[in-house]
C-alpha cells in the first residue's frame, strides 16, 4: 500500500493540552469538579465510568513533565510530526498578564519535538478557556474575538520562529453544539441563537488569528481542525436524501466556507459515519470501538474527495482514532483507513498528512479516563508508558512508505 504516500507526507499523532498535561485550572477543570458525581451516576455500561474520579482530569497523563520521554517514543514509532495544543489558561492566567514560564515550557516542548525529528503542529485553542474569560461568557461574547487575537499574537511572537504549522481552532462546531445546543458541556445551554452566534464568533476569531499569524510569519501554514461526518442516505427516500444534503451542507461545510479564504489547508478530524433514516442515524455498526462508535474506514475516502472538490486545497487528516483498551482493532483501523486515504489521493485529493488520535491515553472530556485512545498506553497510577502493538502497525506502514 505504501507507494502512494509521497516523501514529505506528515505522519503524526495528536494530543491536546487539557487532555494530557495534568494540573490545568480552566473552565473545564472547574466544570469537572462540579459535575463528576452527576457524570458518574449516568456513566453507562462501562465499569470504568462509575467513580467520580474518572471525571476529574487532575494529573491526567502528566505529559507536562513527561513530554520529553513521550516525544522520544513518538520518534521511535517513526512519526515525523506531533500535534499539541497550547493551554491558554497557563499562558494568560489573568486578563492581559502573560506568564513567561508557561511560554518557555512550550518552547521546550517544541524543541524536544524537533530533536526527535517531529514537526510541531500547534493548535491555539482546543476547547478550554481561562476561568476569567469563561466567566465573561466565552465564545458567546463578541469581545472574546479580540481577547483571543491578543493571546494568539503573544504566542506567535514568542514561539513563531520555530513553528510553521498552526491550527487556530479545534472542532468549533462540536464545541458550540455541546455547549450551546445540546447543553451537555460547560455552560449547558440549549439555545439555537447562542449556538449560531458562538459559531460566527469562532469563525471571525479564526480569520483574525490567520491575519495575525501571517503578519508575524508569512511563510507559515494556517488552518483549523474540522470534525466532518460521512453522511449517506439509509435509503433513496427523498427525506433521507434531503437530510443528507442538509447535514453535509450545514455540519460539514458551513464553517469551512466561512473561513475558506483564510485557510492554507483543511484539517480533517474523522471519527463518524452516519446513515440517515428520517434524520436519525441507522448504521450497520459491524465494528464499533469501546465507546460504541462505528469504525468505518471508507468514510474518510468520501470526505477527502468531497473536500478536495469543493475547496481545492491541501488537506491534512489531523485526527482519527478510536477507544480500544485491548488494542484489538486499532491496527486494523489504522491500516484500512490509510488505504482509503490513499484511494482518495489516487483520485486527486491533495492529502499531506495523517495524524492519529492520540499519541497517549488521555482524558476524554465528559467521558473521563476510561476510553483508551493512545498508541501509547498510560498507567495513570504510576504514569508508566507502554507502547501498544498497534503502534508497530503504523510504524511498519511509515517505514514502507519511506522505503519506496
Ligand atoms: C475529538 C476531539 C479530541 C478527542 C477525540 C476523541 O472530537 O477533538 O479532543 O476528544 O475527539
Amino acid at each position: 500500500m505504501a507507494k502512494q504516500f509521497p516523501s514529505g507526507f506528515w505522519w503524526g499523532a495528536s494530543t491536546s493540552a487539557h487532555q494530557v498535561e495534568g494540573d490545568n485550572h480552566n473552565d473545564w477543570s472547574q466544570w469537572e469538579h462540579k459535575n463528576a458525581k452527576i457524570l458518574a451516576a449516568h456513566g453507562g455500561d462501562h465499569p470504568g465510568a462509575h467513580g467520580p474520579d474518572n471525571y476529574i482530569s487532575g494529573a491526567a497523563a502528566d505529559h507536562y513533565h513527561h513530554y520529553a520521554a513521550d516525544l522520544e517514543k513518538a520518534g521511535d514509532i517513526g512519526l515525523n510530526a506531533y500535534r499539541l495544543s497550547i493551554e491558554w489558561s497557563r499562558i494568560e492566567p489573568h486578563p492581559g498578564q502573560f506568564n513567561q514560564d508557561a511560554i518557555e515550557h512550550y518552547r521546550r516542548v517544541i524543541k524536544a519535538a524537533r530533536r526527535q525529528g517531529l514537526e510541531p503542529f500547534v493548535c491555539l485553542w482546543h476547547w478550554t478557556l481561562p476561568l476569567w474569560l469563561s466567566k465573561h461568557g466565552g465564545w458567546r461574547r463578541r469581545s472574546t474575538i479580540a481577547v483571543y487575537g491578543r493571546f494568539v499574537k503573544v504566542v506567535v511572537e514568542a514561539l513563531g520562529d520555530d513553528i510553521k504549522y498552526w491550527v487556530t481552532l479545534n472542532e468549533p462546531e462540536v464545541y458550540a453544539e455541546n455547549v450551546y445546543q445540546t447543553g451537555r458541556w460547560l455552560e449547558q445551554r440549549r439555545n439555537g441563537f447562542l449556538y449560531l452566534w458562538s459559531l460566527r464568533n469562532l469563525a471571525t476569531a479564526h480569520k483574525r488569528a490567520y491575519r495575525i499569524i501571517k503578519e508575524a510569519s508569512p511563510g507559515s501554514w494556517v488552518g483549523l481542525a474540522k470534525h466532518n461526518i460521512y453522511f449517506e442516505p439509509y435509503s433513496r427516500a427523498w427525506v433521507n436524501r434531503i437530510a443528507v444534503w442538509y447535514s453535509n451542507r450545514f455540519w460539514n461545510l458551513q464553517f469551512l466556507s466561512w473561513t475558506r479564504r483564510q485557510s492554507d489547508f483543511i484539517g480533517l478530524n474523522y471519527y463518524f459515519h452516519s446513515r440517515l433514516n428520517y434524520w436519525q442515524s441507522k448504521n450497520d455498526n459491524e465494528r464499533v470501538s469501546d465507546m460504541g462508535w462505528e469504525l468505518y474506514p471508507e468514510g474518510v475516502y468520501h470526505l477527502l474527495r468531497d473536500l478536495a472538490r469543493k475547496y481545492r486545497k491541501p488537506i491534512i487528516v489531523l485526527e482519527h482514532g478510536l477507544a480500544d483498551r485491548e488494542d484489538r482493532q486499532r491496527g486494523w483501523y489504522i491500516k484500512e483507513t490509510l488505504k482509503q486515504v490513499q484511494r482518495a489521493m489516487s483520485a486527486g485529493a491533495d492529502v499531506r498528512g495523517y495524524f492519529h488520535w492520540s499519541l497517549l491515553d488521555n482524558f476524554e472530556w465528559d467521558q473521563g479516563f476510561w476510553p483508551r485512545f493512545g498508541l501509547i498506553e498510560v498507567d495513570y497510577k504510576t504514569q508508566k508508558r507502554t507502547v501498544r502493538p498497534s503502534a508497530k502497525v503504523l510504524s511498519d506502514i511509515i517505514k514502507k512508505a519511506s522505503a519506496d
